[in-house]
């Protein structure tokens, strides 16, 4: 992947790099490129059923949902593939009311093991299913309680690394094990995620590139507080969601040594589809935006306008002959063109070769790493969320 910015950027400070070094020592999202996958992968060829149904919620279910999205439209995956995040009834009952469920696995994924969304579904399975191996594998915690509920009933266990964060998950166990059972080539998506990891701890392009930009962001987190990803291939749609999730749960804090309020909104785009839609706003509205655009060099894809013309419509024959790849990568670039003709929007271009397992498994380490950039120059703690407690003793307490 390549990244070009087009935004200045002043004094900035590397001294950051020493902190990350360190961090490395007790976040476990760094080392999660380097690690051995053949057990999971061999665990993954045993299991027959056609099915897989997901049940989680954020970091336990985005990264794998991304991957999924991401892939899903240029191959077939091993199994059809249900993700349950949600207590939407209408959702619930769509997904698991007419399943086969002689034919289904059932992965239960929590961190903590105690996710409301999640057990709730569980139980709403349990009602359906009987809990043994043959039909569940439980993902959490070492000594949570769903550890000791699979212990009991002997079902299969992974855990997830405790010093692994859920929205840091995605090249765990959270994201490797249902990846491995839909088919997914685990290996290339760890390569992916390696080859950013290399390049910024031996202090390569993406070292300075990285660092530069999280700068840039910190720097101007009150003038352009609202980062847009606006990414060229509904391929990302999933990754997207996963961004959002990353950046806002990480930046969105008070500061370690102040009690100020601080972060960085994401937006999710979608192009050409946002540009009828979201476009306006970033060329006319507030100057409080800064974009990012996703784009696929290599489509491989050989569609293409035919050459037809259309009674009436022959003013637009321009286009006829026109592959469709070309085409999408042409309306990128002229809205790049026609945002930074304005110059006032900070702008930066991130280009992955093709879709695959490597590329996507580039993408999550490098925005990985941006935000715990970016996290250490707001000086905020990327990977708690003490924000989001109090709402759960909310409805805890409305159950009384
Ligand atoms: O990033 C996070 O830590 C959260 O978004 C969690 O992933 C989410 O709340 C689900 O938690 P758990 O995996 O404990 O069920």
């Amino acid at each position: 992947m390549t990244n070009q910015q087009f935004f200045e950027t002043k004094n900035v400070n590397y001294k950051v790099y020493d902190e990350i070094k360190k961090e490395q020592e007790h976040v476990g999202y760094y080392n999660l490129a380097i690690q051995e996958v053949e057990e999971i992968q061999e665990y993954a060829k045993t299991i027959r059923k056609k099915n897989i149904v997901i049940v989680g919620i954020g970091g336990s279910t985005l990264g794998t949902y991304a991957v999924y999205e991401f892939l899903k439209y240029s191959r077939e995956f091993d199994k059809n593939i249900i993700f349950c995040e949600s207590t939407d009834p209408v959702l619930i009952s769509s997904n698991l009311n007419n399943l086969d469920y002689s034919d289904t696995m059932f992965l239960i994924v929590s961190k903590s093991g105690n996710t409301i969304e999640t057990i709730s579904i569980f139980k709403y399975i349990l009602s359906l299913v009987e809990f043994n191996s043959d039909n569940f594998i439980i993902l959490s915690d070492k000594n949570s309680s769903l550890h000791k509920l699979s212990l009991d009933k002997d079902v299969k266990f992974f855990e997830i690394p405790s010093n692994v964060g859920g929205r840091f998950s995605v090249l765990s166990t959270v994201g490797l094990v249902p990846l491995a059972l839909m088919g997914v080539d685990i290996k290339k998506l760890l390569l992916g995620a390696k080859n950013i990891k290399d390049d910024f701890f031996n202090q390569g392009d993406i070292y300075e590139n990285l660092i530069k930009k999280a700068n840039f962001y910190a720097m101007n987190t009150r003038k352009h507080n609202i980062n847009c990803l606006f990414s060229y291939s509904e391929a990302f749609r999933g990754f997207n969601s996963w961004y959002v999730q990353l950046w806002g749960e990480s930046l969105g804090k008070k500061q370690i040594h102040s009690s100020l309020n601080v972060g960085l909104t994401p937006i999710g785009l979608i192009g050409p589809t946002d540009q009828h839609s979201f476009l306006q706003l970033i060329v006319e509205g507030n100057r409080d935006k800064s974009v990012t655009f996703l784009k696929v060099k290599d489509f491989k894809s050989k569609i293409k306008i035919p050459d037809i013309s259309i009674e009436h419509l022959g003013h637009l024959d321009y286009i006829n002959g026109t592959d469709f790849s070309s085409l999408i990568n042409m309306q990128a670039d002229s809205i790049i063109k026609s945002l930074s003709n304005l110059g006032d929007i900070p702008l930066d271009i991130i280009e992955i070769d093709e879709i695959n397992e490597e590329t996507i498994g580039e993408l999550f380490y490098y925005y990985e790493l941006l935000t715990s950039i970016v996290a250490k120059f707001l000086d905020v703690n990327a990977y708690d969320q003490p924000g989001v407690e109090d709402g759960k003793e909310i409805l805890r307490g409305s159950f009384d």
